[in-house]
């Protein structure tokens, strides 16, 4: 293993997926925080029983940190934004928002995607995938995905990597020190569609509205007329005016 600041970091070649070898991990150690990265993926997961594409020179990491359960739906705004600031340090032009929950849209096509899930014992794996060369074309897809290669910025996936943690650690110890609004109000201001209309897909229906907030949980607040309502999971579709 090797460090980064105070991550004990491992490298594999190829791996079903970075949360599988996270998870196996977090049942061999009790302390500390690490995180895992492979070169290839063979059966990467993505949010809602999706997979995960694997092209190799993609990034694939998983972290593997003790996280309060009540503040894992703050930690996916640490996480989002974190990766979001470290691709526009790298890239001060780069034009990029932040889209509900937790994924990066690169001139509207998505680049990333964050997967939490529960490790052993205290233990929280934050899984992030990048495309940084390759993305998958699938047809019929609405916002399709893309990489960062594709739009004309290139950068080598363990240089991403270090960014990322420098500016992970440094928004983590903001939000311990000062609560999630410094996190949220820096989350807000770059992301996607608020105050516009959106549509919602949920598992068993959709909805209409405006994005009108995030709640000090992460919850999207959907306003449709003068009713509110609070969204905990789901993808939201935005509704172009000038299709
Ligand atoms: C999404 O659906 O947007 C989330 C995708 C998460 C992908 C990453 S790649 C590294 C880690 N390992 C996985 O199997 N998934 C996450």
């Amino acid at each position: 293993m090797q460090r980064i600041g105070k991550w004990n970091w491992e490298e594999k070649e190829e791996v079903t997926s970075t949360n599988d070898e996270a998870e196996a991990l977090s049942q061999r150690v009790k302390d500390g925080e690490y995180v895992v990265t492979a070169i290839r993926q063979t059966q990467g997961r993505g949010r809602r029983g999706r997979s995960w594409i694997g092209y190799e020179g993609n990034l694939f990491m998983s972290f593997l940190q003790k996280i309060k359960p009540s503040q894992i739906g703050e930690i996916v705004f640490i996480v989002s934004l974190s990766l979001f600031e470290s691709l526009k340090d790298i890239f001060p032009n780069i034009n990029i928002k932040l889209k509900w929950p937790n994924d990066i849209l690169v001139e509207n096509n998505k680049i990333s995607g964050i997967l939490l899930e529960k490790g052993a014992g205290d233990y929280l794996i934050i899984g992030i995938g990048v495309n940084l060369v390759g993305a998958p074309k699938l047809e019929g897809v609405l916002y399709p995905a893309t990489s960062l290669q594709e739009k004309g910025y290139e950068v080598d996936r363990r240089i991403l990597l270090r960014k990322y943690i420098e500016i992970y650690d440094k928004n983590y110890e903001k939000w311990q020190a000062e609560g999630f609004k410094s996190i949220r109000d820096k989350w807000l201001k770059n992301v996607k569609g608020l105050g516009e209309e959106i549509e919602v897909h949920m598992e068993k229906e959709n909805k209409r509205g405006i994005f009108a907030d995030i709640d000090e949980t992460g919850a999207l607040i959907l306003e449709q007329g003068n009713k509110k309502e609070k969204i905990y999971a789901g993808d939201i579709f935005y509704i172009d005016k000038h299709r």
